[in-house]
């Protein structure tokens, strides 16, 4: 296997794939509501052209990367991935790769009903974005009204028997009332959850938007009710996580506060299979043309793996539902 390595000793371990940039929900951070751009989606009204590679496509691009690199895991993510219609036949095909560890980054509004069948396929793994336990704070933020299919879809992942882990971004002004709810719905229910610093992703690359919330005023919040205790941080983990004095395990991903770019080990791939080395890439690189000629794929990986950031995320002008989270 190719030694693609950087001077910091970083590799690609994890490949991380937007299969459709589209989403059913219009979360503030991630959809700017000033420019029409609101790209709503349900499974009906989902139009081939916004599905843009078959498993047949993506799986002949992981596997050329699989055997230079030696992926350990995937990690599907979109847009929103369950609306992404070959999902089962996709799963299968990493498996045949040789891939076991695939893992799945959703919003669960679909989750309640595949949950058990996506377990079965393989997918052993889910992180589910909730960012309110109240309605209306839900609806502020993901500006959709319905939270009873994204709890059910919670519950029916663990259920299942899926390794759940909550993922709520806090952004000032809207859900730093929730920060507590939702520890204390996560620690009820058994799963670990993390709260996420906003970052500076697409629309709000340019903006001075007074919404971010930080890692520092997310642990003084929590500890107005609980004593915690941190816990130690594995390798290329992008978060940190505390021990509550109830038993509950909470994370902090802080972009900002305490980057995690020094051992990030993460490809990404886009919907229109355009890899990136970095999320803070604005630009990326179609590989498909190199498959099958190991030298020029080779050098193209490590000519990614360079533009990793040094130290810290700066931001990108891409949004998460493009680049994959
Ligand atoms: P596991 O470790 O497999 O649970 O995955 P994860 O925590 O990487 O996955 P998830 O899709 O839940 O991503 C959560 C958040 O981590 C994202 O929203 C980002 O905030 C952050 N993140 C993920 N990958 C990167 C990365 O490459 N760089 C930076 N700076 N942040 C990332
Ligand atoms: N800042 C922080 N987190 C974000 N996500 C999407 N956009 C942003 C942003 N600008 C989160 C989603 C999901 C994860 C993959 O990324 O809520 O949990
Ligand atoms: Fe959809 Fe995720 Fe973007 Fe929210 S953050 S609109 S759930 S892709």
């Amino acid at each position: 296997m190719a030694q693609i390595e950087d001077k910091l000793g970083r590799r690609f371990e994890k490949l991380r794939i937007s299969l459709l940039n589209t989403c059913n929900f219009s979360c503030v951070y991630c959809v700017s509501d000033d420019t029409g751009d609101i790209p709503l989606a349900s499974t009906d009204k989902l139009s081939s052209s916004e599905q843009q590679l078959t498993p047949d496509e993506f799986a002949k691009l992981i596997e050329a990367v699989h055997q230079l690199t030696g992926l350990k895991s995937v990690r599907l993510t979109g847009g929103e991935p369950l609306l992404y219609r070959n999902l089962y036949s996709l799963v299968q095909n990493i498996r045949q790769i040789g891939i076991t560890d695939i893992r799945l980054t959703t919003n669960a509004y679909y989750l309640k009903e595949r949950a058990k069948k996506l377990f079965d396929a393989g997918v052993k793994s889910v992180n589910i974005s909730v960012d309110a336990i109240d309605k209306d704070v839900f609806n502020k933020i993901a500006r959709h009204p319905d939270t009873s299919r994204v709890f059910g879809g919670i519950e029916a992942a663990v259920q299942a028997g899926m390794n759940v882990k909550l993922n709520s971004v806090i952004v000032r002004g809207k859900n730093e009332s929730q920060i507590v709810p939702l520890l204390e719905y996560a620690t009820k229910l058994g799963v670990k959850i993390r709260f996420l610093e906003l970052m500076k992703m697409g629309h709000l690359y340019h903006s001075e938007n007074g919404l971010f919330f930080s890692e520092e005023e997310i642990l003084s919040t929590i500890k107005e009710k609980y004593n915690i205790e941190p816990l130690p941080r594995k390798h290329a983990e992008t978060a940190h996580y505390w021990q509550t004095s109830n038993g509950g395990i909470f994370g902090i991903i802080a972009n900002e506060s305490t980057p995690f770019c020094h051992d990030c080990n993460r490809l990404r791939m886009d919907s229109n299979g355009i890899f990136y080395g970095c999320l803070s890439n604005a630009h990326g690189e179609k590989l498909a043309p190199y498959i099958n000629n190991e030298f020029i794929l080779t050098e193209k990986l490590k000519g990614l793996l360079l533009l990793k950031q040094p130290a810290k995320f700066h931001g990108s002008e891409l949004s998460m539902r493009n680049i994959g989270g």
